[in-house]
């Protein structure tokens, strides 16, 4: 059953209803690209058997496979253990250590071999290479300090609000080496955000940096230390001690006030555990291994928690089936090590099959758009992963640069948004040069790994579509009103996943009852159920299943905004305008951007006597940046009279975003003050077409979508 359902019978079908029509135009055009010639003989997965070994008849246990790629010091007893639906155990029975696989396995045979090369932004600045010995080294020594310097215990969580050096993996696997749990908050979030990630998890221990190199500047991050732990503290968390890794050790410290017996530069600390070792904590499968906070329906973010022996078999081996990592590559994932590409994609999953990862620091485009290419020629990247939204970028700017260099890239990976069928195109041909498979590879935090991707030697590929299930995965497109869209119609609808996988998170980090009702109460058929068949996960996102069996994703369908790959939740920016004293009422909406896909708009209404004013818009900017971080600064601030609303009062979102993008608003016969559409235009500036004129079908669609 998860093997591709056959190739498409006829285009012209009717299709049932106007919204898929449109869609199918959208497809029409896609011709499948057959996958490069001789990667078949080669790659680590040759043939669609597998979809036969996984397919549902040999459901749970075909996932053993998985487990296999991994060292454990006990074996599993139960496969899943469904007994407590739908928080699904992997693996139960069996203990493991995410670090012992990550690094100590490695060392007998490829212990001079480098894990990390870390790329600075400063280009004059060689490469650094982190031998597999090197990164057992550092992590011993970071692990004894953790547990004999800041106390940490097996099960305590430890907040880390790292930019993009080596010192960002060393301490997560430290962490995981002493059954910690970690979470890491992405750099560029604010101090603010990032305290309120320190009192949700209980961190009594911060693990910053003195800043780092982004876009030439240096950020001096420590600013956010202050904010950071007075939000947590003001939410009932006392931090007790802030450990600061130095970004170029021996630098003198900038402005920045240590508090004394609270904050330790670690330079100073750490040669105490010189050459000192800490034995790998034996960990439950089903223990976490960490928090990855990330944004939903509501202000307040949720911390995904993930399995140590489930997610890391998963992300092993889906790196090894669907990146197609083998020894000898040298492979290079541009994502933040903050989200949750970094922790499955950067770390993780390259470093447990002892492969070599490139870490770099700064924008793929600093000093300019050949960076990335300069790069991948010096070191040799055999694999290539980044977002649409830089790929975007470097297309943009230097449409030629890729032909200046001798890259030799077996496969391209995309993740994180819909890549258009002309992207896609020009990292197929030009950055490929039509010799790399590309996979655009759909998940998301909560899932732990991969869903959906092309295989690489086997799948032909098709621009714009990310492709079949992953083996094990089986994906089922539901109505409204909880039926199946039938497959291959192409008819739009809710993807879920009907079956538990390992990498699968297993809960929302003290809000058990959210996870519930957030991705599994919609579909449920009976709550008392202990039967997976009766719990799809809801995904979120709107998809098409084409009679290929290639899934189209089509963006959220809830309030999710994908900032350049980044998820931002509305609600969150609607409260942080919330906080600016003589706001009345927020909304934030998305606008279609040509590089980053999609960036907030915002729209704001005053308080009774509060005088509109520039620097109230500017304000209301400010203060996202400082709640949120940089990546949330909207892009316009528009303070309106009055929201249009429903007889109920709630702001209809839909009309907000129709004319930011300037496309039809829609039915607006619902609204109470249907007068305030025509003033809000005319101070927004936009007419109906003209909108950015971007991927018009998805953002009309997506608009369509808001409530
Ligand atoms: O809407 C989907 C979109 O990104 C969302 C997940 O975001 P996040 O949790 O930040 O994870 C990013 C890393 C996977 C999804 O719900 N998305 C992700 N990958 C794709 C995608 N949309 C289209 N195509 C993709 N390949």
């Amino acid at each position: 059953m998860a093997r591709p359902p056959e190739e498409p019978k006829s285009r012209s079908e009717p299709r049932g209803n106007a919204v898929s029509q449109s869609i199918d135009a959208l497809l029409a055009d896609e011709v499948k690209v057959p996958p490069p010639p001789g990667m078949k003989d080669q790659a680590n997965v040759r043939d669609l058997e597998i979809f036969d070994r996984f397919s549902e008849e040999h459901f749970p246990a075909c996932f053993e496979e998985y487990a296999r790629l991994l060292d454990w010091d006990r074996p599993w007893r139960t496969v899943l253990d469904t007994s407590k639906a739908p928080f699904w155990k992997w693996f139960v029975g069996g203990e493991l250590n995410a670090a012992y696989n990550c690094v100590d396995r490695h060392l007998e045979r490829h212990g001079d071999k480098a894990a990390l090369i870390f790329v600075s932004e400063d280009e004059s600045q060689p490469a650094q290479a982190v031998s597999y010995r090197d990164l057992y080294r550092r992590v011993n020594e970071f692990a004894c300090l953790l547990r004999d310097f800041a106390g940490i215990r097996r099960g305590d969580r430890i907040t880390f609000h790292l930019p993009m050096t080596p010192e960002l993996p060393v301490s997560m696997l430290a962490a995981a080496r002493i059954g910690a749990v970690h979470c890491q908050v992405f750099g560029g979030f604010s101090g603010a955000a990032c305290g309120t990630r320190i009192a949700d998890s209980g961190s009594r221990v911060l693990v910053t940096m003195d800043g780092y190199y982004r876009n030439g500047h240096w950020i001096s991050h420590l600013d956010n230390v202050g904010a950071a732990v007075e939000t947590a503290e003001s939410l009932g968390q006392p931090v007790e001690k802030v450990l600061i890794w130095q970004r170029t050790p021996g630098k003198p410290p900038g402005s920045y006030r240590l508090k004394e017996g609270r904050d330790f530069y670690l330079d100073e600390v750490l040669p105490r555990y010189h050459g000192k070792a800490v034995p790998p904590e034996r960990m439950r499968s089903e223990d976490p291994l960490f928090l990855m906070y990330t944004s939903g329906t509501t202000g307040r973010p949720k911390g995904c928690q993930h399995s140590t022996g489930g997610y890391l078999a998963y992300v092993t081996t889906t790196a090894k089936y669907i990146l197609d990592i083998k020894p000898q590559d040298v492979y290079w994932c541009t994502a933040d090590i903050g989200w949750i590409t970094g922790h499955s994609y950067v770390v993780y999953g390259p470093l447990a099959l002892g492969t070599t990862s490139v870490l770099y620091e700064g924008v793929p485009s600093y000093p300019d758009a050949e960076r990335p290419w300069r790069i991948s020629e010096s070191l040799g990247v055999t694999i290539f992963h980044t977002s649409p939204t830089a790929i975007r970028q470097l297309r943009k700017t230097n449409p030629e640069g890729p032909a200046r260099h001798k890259c030799r890239y077996r496969v391209l990976v995309s993740v994180g948004e819909p890549i258009e069928p002309e992207v896609w195109r020009w990292y197929h041909g030009k950055v490929g040069k039509g010799r790399a498979a590309v996979v655009d590879t759909w998940w998301q935090t909560e899932t732990g790994g991969f869903l959906c991707s092309t295989l690489p030697a086997i799948h032909p590929m098709k621009p714009g579509s990310t492709g079949p299930a992953l083996p094990g995965i089986y994906p089922v497109i539901l109505d409204e009103e909880g039926q199946p869209v039938e497959r291959g119609s192409g008819r739009a609808g809710n993807i879920c996943i009907r079956n538990p996988w390992p990498g699968i998170f297993q809960t929302i980090w003290g809000d058990p009852q959210r996870f519930v009702d957030q991705y599994y109460k919609r579909y449920n058929r009976d709550p008392k159920s202990t039967d997976w068949r009766d719990w799809p996960y809801f995904t979120g996102d709107g998809a098409l299943e084409d009679t290929d069996g290639y899934y189209r994703i089509l963006g959220r369908i809830d309030d999710v905004i994908k900032v350049a790959g980044h998820r931002l939740g509305a609600k969150e920016l609607e409260s942080a305008c919330l906080q600016v004293p003589g706001v009345a009422e927020a909304a934030a909406v998305p606008l279609a951007d040509e590089v980053k896909g999609r960036v907030p708009d915002i729209y704001v209404a005053l308080r009774p006597g509060v005088t509109p004013s520039s620097e109230m818009a500017d304000r209301v900017k400010t203060t996202i940046i400082e709640r949120i971080g940089k990546i949330a600064a909207p892009q316009h601030v528009y303070i309106v009279e009055d929201m249009p609303k429903t007889r109920s009062g709630k702001i209809m979102r839909r009309v907000l975003a129709a004319i930011s993008n300037g496309v039809e608003p829609g039915d607006v016969s619902t609204l109470v003050n249907p007068e305030v559409v025509d003033a809000i235009r005319m101070i927004a500036g936009r007419r109906v077409g003209e909108g950015p004129g971007l991927s018009g079908e998805t953002i009309r669609r997506e608009v369509r979508d808001l409530d």
